[in-house]
C-alpha cells in the first residue's frame, strides 16, 4: 500500500525537521524548580500571544482543561457549558473526578452558545442549590465541525459572566484556528476570557504539549493542580522547544488546511449518499453524514483505511475529517478519489 493519508484528527502531525532541530539544540533545567529555559521562554511566549499574564506549560489539553477547571472553582459548584464539549464528553469525567464540580449542559447544532442560552441556567448557591461558578465555551467546536465564536457573541457571554462574578475558559485547542478564520491575532479572541488553553501538538503540529494561560494568580493554582496531576516535568525544555517553532512557524499554515478541508466537503458533497454543507465549514475539521450509503461510518471507514485513507467514524452514521500540515491538497485529492471509488463498488446510486 502507498502512504497512508491520515484525516482521523490533527493530532497526527508529526515534528517538523526545524521542530527536531530545536528539539536537539534545546537548553534545558529542571523545570520544577522553574529552571528550564526553553519552557520559561514558552510560556512567557503564549502568554503575550493569548494577552494573559502567565501561561504553564502541560503535557496535554486534557491536563490543561483540568487544571483550569479546578483553579476556577471550589468543590460543588456548577460549570456551564455544551452538552457535546470535549470535557464533557471526552475528559473521562475529570470535572467531577478532580474538580467535584457539577456540569450543567446546553445543546446547540453547531456547538456555539450565546448569552441568552446560559443565562437562564445560572444561579447562586443556596440551601438547595450548587453555585454556577464557570461556564467553558469550546473554541473552535471539535465535534461538531471546527465551528468558531462570532467575537461578538464570545464577548457578550464574558461581559455578562463577569458582571454575575463567574469566569469564562476557553477550551482554545484549536483557537488559532478559530483566529484564522476570524482574521484577527489570537489575543483578540481571547481577550475577555479569564484563560484558555490551546494545544501545541494539534494544527500547530508540536509533537506533545499545551499552554494554559490567564492571570498570574490563576496559573500558580494552575501548577498546583499540574503537580497533582503528574504534569510538572522535569527536563521538558526539549518539548518546549519544539512547541515554540509550532507556536511562531505554525498558525500561517492554518489557512491552508482550511482551505483543503473546503475542498474535501465540496468533493464530498458531490458524492452519492453522503451529505455535508461546504459552506458549514469554517475550519479544518469536517463531519458528514453517510447514512444516505447505506453503510455505517465504521463500515465506510473500514473500507477507506484498506485502501489507505484515515478517518474517525463518530457516531453510527456520522464521520470526521481533519486537515493539517502533514496532508497535502494532492494527498486530500486522492483521498477524495478513494472515497469515490468506495461508492461506487458499493454500488451507491446518485440519488441515493
Ligand atoms: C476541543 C478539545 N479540547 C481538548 C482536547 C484535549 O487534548 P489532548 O488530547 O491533548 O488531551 C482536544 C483533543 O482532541 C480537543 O479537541
Amino acid at each position: 500500500m502507498s502512504e497512508l493519508i491520515d484525516l482521523r484528527s490533527d493530532t497526527v502531525t508529526r515534528p517538523t525537521p526545524q521542530m527536531r532541530q530545536a528539539m536537539f539544540e534545546a537548553e534545558v533545567g529542571d523545570d520544577v524548580y522553574h529552571e528550564d529555559p526553553s519552557i520559561n521562554l514558552l510560556e512567557r511566549r503564549a502568554a503575550e500571544i493569548v494577552g494573559k499574564e502567565a501561561a504553564v506549560f502541560v503535557p496535554t489539553g486534557t491536563m490543561g482543561n483540568q487544571c483550569a477547571i479546578r483553579a476556577h472553582t471550589q468543590r460543588g459548584e456548577e460549570i456551564i457549558l455544551h452538552e457535546r464539549s470535549h470535557i464533557v464528553l471526552y475528559e473521562m469525567g475529570g470535572v467531577a473526578q478532580l474538580a467535584g464540580c457539577v456540569t450543567r449542559t446546553l445543546p446547540s447544532p453547531d456547538g456555539i452558545l450565546s448569552w441568552d442560552q446560559i443565562e437562564p441556567l445560572v444561579r447562586p448557591a443556596s440551601d438547595h442549590f450548587c453555585g454556577t461558578s464557570l461556564i467553558a465555551v469550546e473554541n473552535s467546536h471539535n465535534i461538531l465541525g471546527g465551528h468558531v465564536y462570532p467575537q461578538q457573541v464570545l464577548n457578550g457571554i464574558c461581559d455578562e459572566a463577569h458582571e454575575r462574578g463567574l469566569k469564562v475558559h476557553m477550551d482554545g485547542a484549536r483557537v488559532f484556528n478559530a483566529a484564522t478564520y476570524l482574521g484577527t491575532p489570537v489575543h483578540e479572541v481571547t481577550a475577555r476570557v479569564d484563560s484558555v488553553m490551546f494545544c501545541l501538538s494539534k494544527g500547530l503540529g508540536a509533537p506533545v504539549g499545551s499552554m494554559l494561560a490567564g492571570s498570574a494568580d490563576f496559573i500558580e493554582r494552575a501548577r498546583l493542580t499540574r503537580k497533582v496531576l503528574g504534569g510538572s516535568m522535569r527536563q521538558a525544555g526539549v518539548l518546549a522547544a519544539a512547541g515554540l517553532v509550532a507556536l511562531e512557524q505554525s498558525p500561517t499554515g492554518l489557512a491552508r488546511d482550511h482551505e483543503n478541508a473546503r475542498f474535501i466537503a465540496e468533493s464530498l458533497a458531490e458524492m452519492p449518499g453522503i451529505s455535508v454543507n461546504p459552506a458549514d465549514i469554517q475550519t479544518n475539521i469536517v463531519i458528514l453524514d453517510v447514512r444516505g450509503t447505506g453503510m455505517s461510518g465504521k463500515e465506510l471507514s473500514a473500507k477507506l483505511r484498506e485502501r489507505g485513507v484515515l478517518s474517525n467514524a463518530i457516531a453510527p452514521y456520522r464521520m470526521r475529517m481533519l486537515t493539517h500540515f502533514d496532508v497535502s491538497r494532492e494527498q486530500c485529492e486522492s483521498a477524495m478519489r478513494t472515497v469515490s471509488e468506495v461508492l461506487q463498488q458499493v454500488g451507491v446510486a446518485v440519488g441515493d
